[in-house]
Formats: structure tokens, C-alpha cells, sequence
């Protein structure tokens, strides 16, 4: 049996609305941006704007726990993300691997499983190393499964899939006339993961940039001024409590013109 505890009260005091668990995103995916502006308008350098979104990051996570959200996926790195300076991508390279060490005993605390989903080539060795230990390490957990997107890019993922369809195709497991939707989700980074219902971008920007393309066909979009190091789990709640008061149609429609009479 595990045994977890859940994550501190925020320091305000404020606790999680209380939301049907069927009506909860199943999948959160946030794209946490607007480090590198909070840390100028602090004059400070980019680098310390990262340093900020680490604690945001937990209290987020620890927001989802609250809430009961099985699902929250976190874009670390993109695979445009190496466009940036040297400096910076070897920071972005240590640092996600020091947060991965730093938090495993939060991860483990907390009942977090983690997973990571990215591009293995290119990635540094070390920063794969500490991924797949935690992802090795918090594989019993089950209360949440955070999956962190390192090297992470949407349309890498889709052709990645596709060139392991092809190679399967021709050792002959592959029927291609057999192609399902379903056939393309297995062969993605991370199969199990659900379509994101929530998809939450900070900053201001509002752009996908590559994230999540495939799972989010369907999803909500919450686009927030707040640059990512000042987000914390209240601003997630009350973002999760809009998304709860939307009308999700997939498509469908009910035709209302004869509401009110009698049938
Ligand atoms: C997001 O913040 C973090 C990563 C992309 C790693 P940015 O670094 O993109 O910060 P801004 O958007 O330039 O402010
Ligand atoms: C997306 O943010 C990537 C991550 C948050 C890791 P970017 O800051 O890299 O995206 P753009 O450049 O605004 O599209
Ligand atoms: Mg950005």
C-alpha cells in the first residue's frame, strides 16, 4: 500500500473549490512561458526567470492534486527551444536535470508518477538520465502523472510516429489498410496519455507552439496574462472553474428552436 501525503495548503489559505470529479479537465497541459520577461522587467537575466517557474510548477502540480486531476503535462523544453543562445540551452539543459533530482522526493511525497515525453537525439545525456530515474523511481505512484515534455515537440512526435508505422508496415506487423486514429495514438511518445482537455498557456501569447498538437484536437484553450513565475494554484483554480462553465460540443449540435413547447 502507498501511503502519500497531499501537498501543504497554499500559504493564503485558500483551499481548492470543490468540483465534481467528473466535470474536472482529465488532462492539464500547461505551456509555462514568460520566464525570460519576468526576469527583465526585474532586470534580471533570463536564466533567473527559469529559476522562478520552478516553484510555480509545484504549486500548480500541487493545485491539480487538489483539484483531483489524474493528467498535467508540462512543456519544459521544445524542440525549437535550441534557437536560443548556448548560455541558455545549457542552463535550460542543467537545470531541467537538477529540478528532476531536486523534486524526487516531493514526486514521491505527493504520489506523483512521472513521465517524459520528448526527442531522445540531442537531448543531453545527463538530463536523460535524471528523467528516466525519476520516471523509474515514481512509477508505483498513482495519485497524479505529471509528465514533463523535454525536447518535446508536437510535430516530432507525429512524424516520429509515422516513421515507426512505416518500419513496422514493412517487417510486415503493420497492416497499412488497418491505419486507425487509435493505431496513431499507440505510436506516440506517450500512448496512455488522454486527449488534453485543458490547455493552459501563460504570458499572454496565444499560440500553440508545437505543443501537444495530436491529444489536443479538442481542447479547451485558457490563455492567461500572468507570466508563468507568478502563476500559483489559485490562478489555476479559477481558470478550472471557467473551463467547468464551458459547453463542450465535439462537433455535435441540439437544436434548441423548439425548447418550451409542448412535445
Ligand atoms: C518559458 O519561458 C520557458 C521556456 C521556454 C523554457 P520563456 O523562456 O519562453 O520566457 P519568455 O517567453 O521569453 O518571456
Ligand atoms: C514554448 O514557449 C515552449 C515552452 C514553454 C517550453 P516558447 O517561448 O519557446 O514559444 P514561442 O517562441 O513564444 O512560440
Ligand atoms: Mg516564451
Amino acid at each position: 500500500m502507498n501511503s502519500f501525503s497531499p501537498p501543504p495548503p497554499h500559504p493564503s489559505g485558500e483551499t481548492a473549490p470543490a468540483i465534481d470529479r467528473s466535470a474536472l479537465p482529465q488532462h492539464l497541459a500547461l505551456v509555462m512561458d514568460g520566464n525570460g520577461r519576468w526576469a527583465n522587467e526585474r532586470n534580471l537575466p533570463r536564466t533567473e526567470g527559469h529559476r522562478a517557474g520552478e516553484r510555480a510548477l509545484m504549486d500548480v502540480v500541487a493545485g491539480a492534486i487538489d483539484l483531483g486531476i489524474p493528467y498535467v503535462s508540462a512543456y519544459a523544453f521544445s524542440t525549437e527551444n535550441w534557437k536560443r543562445s548556448p548560455s541558455e540551452v545549457a542552463f535550460l539543459m542543467n537545470f531541467t536535470g537538477d529540478v528532476m533530482a531536486r523534486q524526487l522526493p516531493t514526486f514521491q511525497e505527493w504520489g506523483i508518477r512521472v513521465r517524459w515525453a520528448g526527442r531522445r537525439p540531442r537531448l543531453w545525456g545527463s538530463v536523460i538520465k535524471r528523467l528516466e530515474t525519476a520516471e523509474e523511481q515514481t512509477r508505483d505512484n498513482d495519485v497524479i502523472t505529471l509528465t514533463m515534455c523535454v525536447n518535446y515537440g508536437g510535430r516530432a512526435e507525429i512524424a516520429d510516429a509515422a516513421a515507426a508505422m512505416a518500419r513496422d508496415a514493412r517487417a510486415g506487423v503493420l497492416k497499412p489498410g488497418s491505419i486507425t486514429e487509435d493505431t496513431v495514438q499507440r505510436y506516440l511518445d506517450e500512448p496512455q496519455l488522454p486527449d488534453v482537455d485543458m490547455f493552459l498557456r501563460s504570458s499572454g501569447e496565444q499560440r500553440l507552439s508545437n505543443f501537444m498538437l495530436w491529444q489536443s484536437a479538442y481542447a479547451e484553450m485558457t490563455f492567461l496574462d500572468v507570466l508563468w513565475p507568478d502563476m500559483d494554484r489559485r490562478v489555476l483554480w479559477r481558470a478550472v472553474q471557467d473551463y467547468v462553465d464551458r459547453d463542450r460540443r465535439y462537433g455535435g449540435a441540439v437544436d434548441r428552436s423548439s425548447e418550451g413547447e409542448d412535445q
